[in-house]
């Protein structure tokens, strides 16, 4: 099972590349890692992110060869994102962005907001995205995301199952000007 099939409420966001916040550099000490390797991700992801091998085993739909978006300190990683040129729901023109992983020693300096501009900045380059949609089902993170611009395009409310999650997403399509 995965991590998203797991969750029994969630929302669903989408974040734009047109006027997207600007990237914004690491605190002093910190920098990009452009690949972290599997088992550091999986010691970023499995303490929150429970089942979500599919990042691991790169199974997330539109992989690209910068889907991983990583920051290390020291020479270790500290925290991981990824951004595909694809989503889940089939919302035509727009990638992911799945599981933003901070490790608490280093919580609360901006990684996060930094690796959200440059996971942005990637989709952009690609050209080919208009922007990202995610899903989540945690009240902190929603509120920060909307505090970066993110818009709310749907919801699948407690105890609801697989058809609401089906009207959810092509709902999700009609408001995002997808198929
Ligand atoms: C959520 C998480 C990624 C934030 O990482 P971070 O590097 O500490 O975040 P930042 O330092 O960039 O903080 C960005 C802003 O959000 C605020 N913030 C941080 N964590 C927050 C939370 N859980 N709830 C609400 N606001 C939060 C910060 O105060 C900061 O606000 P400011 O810009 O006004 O100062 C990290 O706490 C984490 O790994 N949590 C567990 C996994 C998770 O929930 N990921 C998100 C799932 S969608």
């Amino acid at each position: 099972m995965s991590y998203f099939d797991r969750l029994d409420h969630y929302e669903l966001l989408k974040l734009d590349t047109e006027g997207f916040p600007a990237p914004r550099e690491l605190p002093a000490g910190y920098e990009w890692a452009a690949d972290i390797g599997v088992e550091a991700e999986r010691a970023l992801l499995d303490p929150v992110f429970p089942g979500s091998h599919n990042a691991t085993e790169r199974r997330l739909a539109g992989w690209r060869d910068d889907t991983i978006v990583a920051v290390a300190h020291g020479g270790e990683p500290v925290a991981v994102c990824y951004v595909c040129a694809d989503n889940q729901l089939g919302i035509e023109g727009y990638g992911e962005l799945h599981y933003a992983a901070v490790l608490d020693e280093h919580k609360g300096k901006g990684l996060w907001g930094a690796m959200i501009r440059e996971m942005l900045r990637r989709a952009k380059a690609w050209g080919d995205v208009r922007g990202v949609i995610f899903v989540t089902d945690r009240k902190g993170p929603i509120e920060m995301y909307l505090r970066m611009g993110a818009q709310r395009i749907g919801t699948r409310p407690k105890g609801d199952a697989r058809p609401l999650w089906r009207r959810a997403a092509s709902r999700a399509r009609r408001i995002v000007g997808g198929r």
